[in-house]
């Protein structure tokens, strides 16, 4: 019976595919462990890795940025992200800045490659998406106003 029921689980959150309560609950599990994993103590899975260590995020919503964001979004991100909850290619957006911290997101859009080997996270994602993000060379103007755009997109009800 238990079996069962972790089968079951397992299986829904493979479909998901990310964004899901599910996806995160057990991936927080895997955080932890990555944490305080000896082999790889420089890796911060609330920061990622790469140049952003602290974003200013102010409390109102900066439209001229969300503008040129969702510009970048329909040139570059698009083809694979909705902004639902849905899976296209990548996760759905709904929920990601709630997700993940600004540092982590813009340093995931800006050091792809080098974050998709490093986050545990990610590479439970991968096992479940099969297709690995490719780079998009963004200035880090273009990572902070696609945030900003997420943001707004996750104000909307
Ligand atoms: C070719 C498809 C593709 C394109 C284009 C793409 N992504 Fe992704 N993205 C993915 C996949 C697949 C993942 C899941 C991680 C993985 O497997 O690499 C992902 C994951 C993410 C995540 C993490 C989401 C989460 O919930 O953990 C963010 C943020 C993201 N992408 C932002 C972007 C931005 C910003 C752009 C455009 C500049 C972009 N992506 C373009 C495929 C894509």
């Amino acid at each position: 019976m238990k079996i069962y029921f972790t089968i079951l689980a397992l299986s829904l959150g493979i479909l998901s595919c990310g964004g899901s309560e599910n996806q995160t609950s057990t991936t927080d599990a895997e955080v932890k462990t990555e944490v305080e994993n000896p082999e790889n103590p420089s890796y911060d899975p609330k920061r990622g890795s790469g140049k952003f260590t602290k974003v200013d995020i102010d409390p109102a919503i900066d439209l001229v940025m969300v503008k040129k964001g969702k510009s970048n979004f329909d040139l570059k991100c698009g083809s694979c992200h909705r902004l639902s909850s849905e899976r296209l290619v990548g996760p759905g957006w709904k929920g990601v800045t709630s997700r993940r911290a600004p540092e982590w997101i813009m340093n995931f859009i800006t050091n792809t490659d080098e974050m998709i080997n490093k986050d545990p996270q990610v590479q439970a994602q991968l096992e479940i998406c099969l297709v690995r993000m490719p780079n998009q060379n963004l200035s880090d103007a273009d990572a902070r106003s696609l945030y900003e755009f997420m943001r707004q997109n996750d104000a909307k009800k």
